[in-house]
């Protein structure tokens, strides 16, 4: 099996072939679900398990690393993906006690039904001892749920955050090999799954300043040897900095919308503003997301659909509306045949959104010069505004 460090295993499973995440979030390069065995000189502790799919892949790495009893199996996050093979576990292994928080005692029971009796509750900052290695509890809430700790194992000086700095990415390697690549996954990872938590982690990583960490082991994607490598990203996308980059969403059905988008995406690179184009009939929504964790302005583009926004860009607003991104701009653009409130169905879907509104073009049916102006109109005022916040690309 291999290690971390001495008596620090993988334990975890590796899902190749997983293409999506809660129904929901696309996984082109799989994922992996690291859990972490910790053989002390007294006790052995199991960090986290597996998404229950992958139980069999655990208890087969335990079986080879030689694991006769496990002491102690820490829940840092009650999400099934990591806590799902808790309760295969304490059948083979009917000794061990769940180490975790209060929050996330009570979520297990809730989720798991695991028995009251088979958990140990401890403290922010609370240290458990193996013998020669001490597990030390860091709770960092709101990564993504509320009861998220992680551990710091002070001897080896290791950092297992769970969900916190990780990355979809399913490889052979323990360890980051192509910093490109991971890049890359931790920040598809961040911007679909951290994003709505910028204020919650930015609090997290003061936190764990206090840390001395030479590595940070995740529960999902390689592990992280040169620690700072994912903490200065991480610091660099909770920021409020934002990029000269408008992402531009949008569907057509009859060209209209179309060729409002062509001349607009001209305009704005005309004047110098890097755009990001999504046709939402092929796009990958998590790519979507990423282009959301940098740009100052997001403009939807749509026809008038039974009065309101197509389904699709209905479906991206709601979408950006929940992942809470930093952008402080918004347009709309888009076309019409006879009426509708697609401007405002289209700004109420994103309430949630710190932006001003910028002056929407709508044409009546196929776009005519004054629209063409408009839209031009539009690229100047993006233009100013991305001036007055001084952003580069
Ligand atoms: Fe990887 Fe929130 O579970």
């Amino acid at each position: 099996m291999q290690q971390l460090k001495p008596n620090v295993y993988f334990v975890g499973a590796i899902d190749w072939d997983r293409r999506l995440f809660d129904e929901l979030i696309p996984l082109p390069d799989g994922t992996s679900y690291n859990a972490y065995l910790i053989k002390g000189g007294e006790k052995t502790a199991l960090l986290d398990t597996v998404d229950p799919t992958k139980a069999d892949v655990l208890i087969d790495n335990l079986v080879a690393v030689g694991v006769e009893s496990i002491d102690y199996i820490v829940a840092h996050h009650a999400e099934q993906d990591h806590s799902g093979s808790i309760p295969d576990i304490l059948m083979l292994y009917p000794d061990a006690k769940v180490v975790t928080n209060p929050k996330c005692k009570g979520m297990l029971i809730d989720l798991l039904n695991v028995s009251e009796d088979k958990f140990i509750t401890i403290d922010d900052g609370q240290t458990l001892s193996l013998g020669d290695k001490t597990l030390q509890f860091v709770y960092i809430p709101w990564v993504h749920w509320p009861e998220t700790l992680g551990t710091y194992l002070q001897e080896d000086k290791i950092l297992f955050p769970c969900d916190f700095f990780g990355s979809h990415l399913a490889t052979s390697g323990l360890f980051m090999d192509d910093e490109a690549v991971v890049y890359e996954a931790a920040k598809r990872y961040y911007a679909e799954i951290m994003m709505p938590f910028r204020t919650p982690i930015r609090k997290n990583l003061e936190k764990i300043k206090e840390l001395q960490i030479d590595m940070i082991a995740p529960s999902h994607g390689p592990i992280y040897d040169r620690p700072e490598f994912i903490i200065d990203a991480y610091k660099d996308w909770v920021s409020d900095r934002v990029k000269n980059e408008v992402v531009l969403p949008y569907i057509s059905m009859h060209d209209s919308t179309r060729k409002m988008v062509e001349h607009f995406v001209d305009a704005l690179i005309e004047r110098g503003i890097t755009v990001k184009q999504f046709n939402l009939g092929v796009t990958d929504i998590g790519k979507l997301a990423m282009s959301l964790v940098d740009a100052a302005t997001i403009v939807l583009g749509s026809p008038t659909v039974l009065a309101g926004a197509h389904p699709e860009v209905a479906y991206a607003a709601i979408l950006a509306n929940a992942l809470r991104p930093k952008t402080k701009f918004a347009s709309i653009i888009g076309s019409y045949g006879w009426g509708g409130r697609m401007v405002e169905r289209i700004t109420g879907l994103i309430s949630n959104l710190k932006v001003e509104i910028l002056t929407p073009v709508i044409a009546k049916g196929h776009p005519k010069d004054e629209d063409f102006v408009a839209l031009d109109k539009l690229a100047d005022q993006i233009l100013a505004k991305h001036k007055e916040l001084k952003i580069s690309n």
